[in-house]
């Protein structure tokens, strides 16, 4: 139960990734669609967590925006990328099957989040069946009113992710003790679709 499998990103081809953000941001386009929207689900100096960071692009956003920014990513590769791009933003490298309030104490770090962002289709480039596993860990790690906002592709996304319909990963949710408050089709709210999926989960 304890074993931490290989995720799906740990699996595959990734290289491109850090890069290709690398190369938009130098270039001044927009890369922070998520952050604007887990900014308006929180309050100002909430506490949030940047859960499968990769280079720390959100995180790093919303830290500027004044919150208190903790960012966790598997990847040692991406965990240097962001240390060197964002060299204040406090990232533990851990899968985040291992992430738990103890190991964010032993780093003086919180232990209890306002608003968790899982964006950037980390879902489904999770390990195979630890979906639930790793929302019931986030789950733990809310605060009491905290909310976890989900950013994937539920179909033709990345080369390495699995295909996620959105009543499956409601019903995982649901499994875990979380429900799905709000669902749209894009950062900027447009209505539920096909090919994205952006949820936010509150406890049920
Ligand atoms: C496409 S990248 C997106 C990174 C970042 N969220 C963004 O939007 O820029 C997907 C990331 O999910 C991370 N990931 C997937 N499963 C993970 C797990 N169990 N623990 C930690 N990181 C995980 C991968 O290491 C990878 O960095």
């Amino acid at each position: 139960m304890n074993e931490i499998p290989k995720t799906r990103w740990e699996q595959a081809e990734t290289g491109g990734y850090a890069e290709r953000f690398a190369r938009l941001i130098d270039e001044g386009a927009d890369v922070v669609g998520e952050a604007r929207l887990a900014d308006v689900l929180v309050r100002r100096g909430a506490t949030i967590l940047d859960a499968g960071a990769g280079m720390g692009r959100i995180g790093a956003e919303l830290q500027r925006r004044g919150h208190t920014v903790v960012a966790a990513e598997k990847d040692p590769v991406l965990v240097a990328d962001a240390a060197t791009r964002y060299p204040d933003l406090p990232m533990v490298e851990t899968d985040l099957l291992a992430l738990t309030p103890a190991l964010l104490r032993e780093r003086d770090l919180p232990d209890a989040f306002d608003l968790v962002v899982l964006v950037g289709n980390v879902i489904v480039l999770a390990a195979p069946d630890t979906e639930q596993r790793l929302l019931l860990g986030l789950r733990d790690l809310l605060a009491p009113e905290g909310r976890i906002l989900v950013g994937f592709h539920p179909v033709n996304g990345h080369g390495a992710a699995r295909a996620y319909p959105f009543e499956e990963f409601a019903a995982d949710a649901e499994a875990v003790g979380l429900v799905v408050q709000h669902r749209f089709g894009t950062y900027e709210l447009h209505p539920p679709a096909e090919d994205y999926v952006v949820a936010v989960l509150s406890r049920r």
